[in-house]
């Protein structure tokens, strides 16, 4: 028995000297292992008293799991310490730290985009999604632009192999939507639109327009001149001066040109707008007969306005954006020059 507590002695001391998992190995062929000094003590057992063999036993199982329990205890003293070398040769990145880098934000076409629906949700027009592929029919024939119109040159787009165009412009939706919820109605549609275009600052070959239309009993060029302007006033945040002129386009009739006042210099002349005092803005008109029939509503009983309003302009203008290929063109560097507020 004295036996057992020397070893048990030695084993501790053994055991506090071991510092890796080999050493521990070791530890545990010299004790519990085949030829180990525990075992040792368990092939005495033949020699001993029988009245005494019951406590050996009984002692030397102890022993055995006592030195179990100590190795145990060492392997996760051992794990410990491998995870905390870890944290110790890490090198961490503090996210508290503030950035010197630009934050990232929505792109400024989202941004606008979001803006203006929100200000035709609150008055009352449903927001539409497009398609950016559309029927020829669609795209044309539907606005009141036939087979070989001359309108269709100022529109020259990319034609795929099925006959299907990308479109030109979001009053392509017109027709379709007409159709799906006859009148009256009020709907805002925003879209991507392709054309083939001289590229050069301010034309793309793929840019935005937010489509508007509004149709009901008694509808007139006062309602037109009224959203518009309170739209203006929502984006810009103060009263916005326009004027129609006149403008082609074979689905309005009559169709206008709307210009704003400079938001810049309120009219008194300046570089964005060219010191006329003036922005050209939005295309629009009332509804051609033709258009409305062929959605499927009588022109004899509704009237409608429609525009057609290009926010790829827009979105230059609010955030100071000198270059529309900027737009498209997905570098962060570039895009940062836009000020977003
Ligand atoms: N669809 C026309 C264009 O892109 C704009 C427009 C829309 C004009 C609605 C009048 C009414 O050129």
């Amino acid at each position: 028995m004295e036996k057992l507590d020397e070893v048990l002695v030695r084993a501790k001391q053994d055991l506090s000297c071991v510092n890796n998992k080999e050493g521990l190995g070791s530890f545990y062929q010299n004790y519990l292992g085949k030829n180990g000094k525990v075992t040792e003590l368990m092939k005495q057992m033949k020699d001993i008293p029988n009245e005494e063999k019951k406590s050996f036993g009984m002692a030397i199982n102890n022993l055995k799991q006592e030195l179990q329990s100590l190795m145990n205890e060492k392997e996760k003293e051992f794990a410990k310490k491998k995870i905390q070398d870890r944290i110790d040769n890490t090198k961490f990145v503090d996210l508290t730290i503030p950035s010197n880098k630009k934050r990232g934000s929505l792109h400024p076409i989202t941004i606008l985009q979001e803006k203006l629906i929100d200000i035709f949700l609150s008055m009352g027009f449903t927001v539409e999604d497009g398609q950016e592929i559309e029927t020829e029919y669609n795209n044309f024939e539907a606005v009141n632009i036939p087979k070989n119109h001359p309108a269709r040159d100022m529109q020259d787009t990319f034609y795929l192999d099925n006959g299907q165009v990308l479109k030109t412009h979001t009053s392509a939706a017109q027709n379709r939507i007409m159709k799906k919820y006859g009148a009256p109605l009020k709907a805002i549609f925003p879209g991507r639109c392709f054309r083939n275009e001289e590229l050069d600052a301010s034309h793309e070959n793929t840019f935005f327009q937010i489509e508007g239309m509004m149709i009901d009993k008694d509808v007139s060029v006062a309602n037109l001149i009224y959203f518009m302007k309170e739209m203006l006033t929502n984006v810009f945040g103060k009263q916005i001066n326009v004027r129609l002129r006149p403008g082609f386009f074979p689905f309005v009739e009559p169709g206008f040109e709307l210009d704003i006042s400079c938001p810049y210099c309120d009219g008194k002349g300046c570089r964005v707008c060219k010191h006329s005092g003036w922005i050209e803005l939005c295309p629009c008109g009332m509804i051609h007969p033709n258009v409305l029939k062929m959605g499927g509503i009588d022109p004899e009983q509704y009237q409608g306005f429609a525009f057609g309003l290009g926010f790829s302009r827009l979105a230059m203008m609010d955030f100071d954006i000198t270059e529309i290929r900027l737009l498209n063109s997905g570098n962060i560097k570039a895009l940062s020059q836009a000020k977003i507020k």
